[in-house]
């Protein structure tokens, strides 16, 4: 197949694909999307094939609209309150679904989680398509998701039937999942619409941890995700330490082909070409934006093994270190000493 690339004045066309049941990943304001048509479950599986992705792992549906979500799901007050306030943007809202919505689509629960983008071709795209669009990050399954067109084609070419290019997605982390039907709303996934910004509204939300022996209330959070070909360590302790930590890492071993994942602070410091800035500690932003195009530069540079800095921090800090943690599999430096010994 071969996968068309159409600019944001193609869309008629990325829709008329659509409408007939084929995939076309397109810009969100987080991370690019794979969609398809929420509502027909044929073209949905195209979804879980291309990617890779295990079915019981549920999709996003993106509306363009607050009220587009009655057709699909029986909404409640905190959801317009929270639409209200929060979209169009990187909020995912989690509602008892409607049985027009397919099985496949839902990973077999009987919820559904919606979310309207922040994203001009985005909303144009659903519009013109005329039906909710089911889009989960478009990467083949366990990579770090795709923000901007190349990377999509780097996973996908091929496999979909287009992908509409609108350059950088801007904000660079897939949204926040708030659980709208559990006693108090609940964070899945925190992302761009932070804990602090929910309570806001909602001053009873929490973010989600999940106690030992629970079922997973998100199903994507049990698999591997966001990684880079070659094993991520997090480096942990006072910037200062950290920056010390890794030096000694690369002096001890300059055989090694060992990557950096720094901040701007101390990137000019340390003695290798193996290495690349996500922006300054001072503003989280820039690091969300940078970290997943920074995950698949290490790939192109063929490194053996990458270590990488940390942030510590309350808002949009707690999405960054959820990626982070989940891109190393929850191996810090510790395990890189026992790793590069064989
Ligand atoms: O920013 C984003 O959310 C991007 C853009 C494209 O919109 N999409 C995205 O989709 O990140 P995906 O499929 O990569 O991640 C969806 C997450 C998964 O962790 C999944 O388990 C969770 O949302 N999810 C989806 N439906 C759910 C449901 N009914 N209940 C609980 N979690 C759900
Ligand atoms: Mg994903």
């Amino acid at each position: 197949m071969e996968t068309k690339v159409f600019t944001k004045d193609q869309l008629e066309e990325a829709a008329s694909l659509l409408k007939q049941g084929h995939l076309v990943a397109f810009p969100t304001e987080t991370v690019y999307g794979l969609g398809a048509d929420a509502l027909d479950e044929e073209a949905v599986l195209k979804i879980f094939a291309a990617k890779g992705r295990p079915a019981d792992n549920p999709l996003i549906v993106h509306v363009k609209e607050a009220g587009d979500v009655e057709e699909i799901a029986h909404t409640n007050k905190e959801f317009y309150l929270l639409a209200e306030a929060f979209w169009p943007g990187p909020l995912t809202m989690v509602l008892p679904r409607k049985d027009v919505v397919p099985d496949v689509t839902t990973g077999g629960l009987d919820t559904v989680a919606v979310r309207c983008p922040k994203n001009a071709i985005a909303l144009e795209l659903i519009k013109r398509t005329g039906r909710p669009l089911a889009a989960p990050s478009a990467n083949r399954s366990g990579r770090p998701s795709p923000t901007e067109a190349a990377h999509v084609l780097e996973d996908m070419n091929g496999i979909i039937a287009g992908v509409v290019d609108g350059g950088h997605t801007g904000l660079g982390l897939e949204s926040t999942v708030l659980d709208l039907t559990s006693e108090r709303p609940q964070i899945l996934r925190p992302g761009g619409v932070t804990l602090e910004m929910l309570k806001g509204v909602l001053p009873n939300a929490e973010s989600g941890k999940v106690a030992k022996g629970e079922k997973v209330k998100s199903p994507g959070l049990k698999y591997k995700h966001y990684a880079p070909k070659a094993p991520l360590y997090r480096v942990l302790g006072t910037p200062e330490e950290q920056f010390e930590l890794i030096l000694d890492q690369i002096k001890n071993h300059p055989e090694k082909r060992i990557g950096v994942m720094s901040t701007e602070e101390f990137f000019a410091r340390y003695p290798t070409d193996y290495k690349i800035s996500l922006g300054s500690r001072s503003n989280p932003l820039e690091i969300a934006t940078n970290l997943y195009s920074a995950l698949r530069y290490f790939d192109s540079l063929d490194v053996e093994f990458i270590l990488s800095e940390t942030i510590s921090g309350e808002g949009l800090e707690v999405a960054i270190n959820d990626r982070l943690n989940r891109a190393s599999g929850g191996k810090t430096l510790e395990d890189f000493l026992k790793d590069i010994r064989g």
